[in-house]
């Protein structure tokens, strides 16, 4: 069971150092607690949706201390700047284009080629960050589906099993989570409303779409359908096909497809889903006429990993 500690110099020299190791942490933002994991490595980002028992892979943001760093895993356009320049670090998510240096973790993206971005206005958050040398992905420090916790209380009733450490600086000042906006497309789009609000946006940019009322095409969950291989997918295979590449689970695998790559050759799901987006993407090549999936548990991570499969074959 893990306690909070206060948010000094020492604490979060140590945070950072497990950040680094691929640890989760519960740190303040001035929205609400997130909790963290190194956006780079897709074992760490694994680990945190484990932890957050996340029923499907909903994208991440990637928190980092400078507008500078935002730059080097996002593609800003004008208006973006513009954004940024006004209200980080403050409570607004930009959903970008990912540079092609971008670094973050495909499983953070859910796959999708845009990432969330946002500098959060905590002094031990931007600290925390800096500390760790790289952008830490940060969902609300609770399990999904529950209110997220706005002092690190809250957080230790719900994860103090599942951290390495939670960072106390008291409770939060905004209390509800940032805004999100899509600048990814032609017309920016309010994904959800929070800590800036959208009419303050709008007074600097124009008018918004609304992604809840207007094309829903826009919303989070349709997006998360956006990115499908350009194979088809077929799931549940038992067999394999000689044209077929093959993503295989566990360890016994059938032979004889014309390419196969193991999510987990000993059957872990949490191993299982850090691989699952870099995957899919080595074995969408044209040389194969389908990627056959092999059965993975429903259970665990395996939901999120079969809700994603699952948006992979849908019919198109
Ligand atoms: O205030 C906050 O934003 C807090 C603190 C900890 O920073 N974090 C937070 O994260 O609320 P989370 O994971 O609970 O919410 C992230 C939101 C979700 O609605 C998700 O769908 C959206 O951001 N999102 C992330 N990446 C996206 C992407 N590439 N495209 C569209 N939506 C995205
Ligand atoms: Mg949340």
């Amino acid at each position: 069971m893990t306690a909070p500690v206060p948010a000094n110099a020492k604490a979060i020299e140590a945070a950072a150092f497990a950040l680094r190791e691929g640890r989760l942490v519960a740190f303040p933002t001035e929205t609400v607690y997130g909790v963290g994991a190194d956006a780079t490595s897709d074992a760490a980002v694994a680990r945190l949706y484990a932890a957050k028992a996340r029923p499907s892979f909903n994208p991440l943001i990637a928190h980092v201390a400078a507008v500078d760093d935002a730059r080097k895993i996002a593609h800003f356009t004008d208006t973006a700047d513009r954004l940024a320049q006004r209200f980080w670090p403050g409570p607004l998510t930009l959903v970008l284009p990912r540079t092609p240096e971008c670094g973050v973790s495909l499983l953070a993206s859910a796959g999708l080629d845009t990432v969330a971005v946002r500098v959060p206005a905590h002094d031990v958050a931007r600290a925390l960050i800096r500390a760790a040398g790289r952008p830490i992905v940060a969902p609300s420090a609770n399990i999904s589906g529950k209110l997220s916790p706005t002092t690190a209380a809250d957080v230790a009733n719900e994860l103090s099993d599942k951290v390495a450490m939670i960072l106390d600086a008291g409770p939060c000042r905004i209390g509800v989570e940032s805004t999100v906006l899509d600048l990814s497309r032609e017309k920016a789009a309010l994904l959800r409303p929070g800590g800036i609000a959208a009419e303050e946006i709008a007074a600097l940019i124009g008018p918004l779409e609304d992604a809840a009322e207007g094309d829903p095409i826009r919303s989070p969950g349709q997006l998360m359908s956006h990115y499908a291989p350009g194979l088809l997918v077929r799931l549940n295979a038992i067999d394999v096909g000689a044209e077929e590449a093959l993503l295989a689970f566990g360890g016994s695998v059938p032979a004889g497809a014309a390419a196969t790559l193991n999510l987990s050759p000993k059957g872990d799901l949490v191993e299982a889903a850090a691989n699952l987006f870099a995957y899919l993407r080595r074995l969408d090549r044209p040389d194969f006429t389908r990627i056959a999936v092999m059965p993975i548990p429903n259970m665990g991570l395996g939901l999120a990993i079969n809700d994603r499969l699952e948006r992979a074959a849908a019919p198109r």
